[in-house]
């Protein structure tokens, strides 16, 4: 075996999150709450060579799956990452992360005037402009959030 071939063990059971954008690994491991003392199996490699991409992230979290929440904030980050769920070794289900073209309840518009940040029932409301680079402009004040506006609620 070539000394350049990464060996990451498999897991047996758990998620895999492939193809995540490179350096935006640990970003979701703090997405999915992970503090490293939960008692499971959690892997992390940032920045190895991708055939897809030139380099990219993976996080391997041993014993759960992601909520539909927690795909939808790494989907904005990483719109390429692939969700693999793992049962007794084997992929049973690959779901590449689907970006909504609204995104509603996720997160808060940057702008603190805006009438989504007052006491008014109204719920912070986004059009995904773009989605690499990240753009998205909130439905009330018309603000326009990038990847580092997201970056700071995670
Ligand atoms: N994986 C794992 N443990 C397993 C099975 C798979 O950690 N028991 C990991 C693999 O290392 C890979 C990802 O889950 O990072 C997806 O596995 P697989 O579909 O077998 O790999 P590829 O075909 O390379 O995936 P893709 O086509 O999505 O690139
Ligand atoms: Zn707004």
């Amino acid at each position: 075996m070539s000394e350049t071939v990464l060996h990451v063990s498999k897991i047996r059971n758990g998620t895999v999150i492939d193809h995540i954008t490179g350096g935006h690994a640990l970003d979701v491991v703090k997405i999915l709450g992970i503090t490293g003392r939960e008692k499971k199996v959690i892997t992390i490699a940032i920045n190895v060579p991708s055939k897809r991409f030139k380099s990219k992230d993976i996080v391997k979290v041993g014993g759960r799956e992601l909520n539909p929440k927690e795909v939808h904030k790494i989907a904005l980050l990483a719109p390429h990452a692939t969700i693999n769920i793992i049962r007794d070794y084997k992929v049973v289900e690959k779901q590449r992360v689907q970006l909504p073209k609204i995104i509603e309840n996720i997160i808060k518009c940057a702008n603190p005037a805006c009438i989504s940040n007052s006491n008014e029932p109204v719920q912070a409301k986004f059009y995904v402009e773009n989605e690499e680079p990240l753009l998205l402009k909130c439905h009330y004040c018309g603000y326009i959030m990038e990847k580092k506006d997201v970056l700071q609620q995670f």
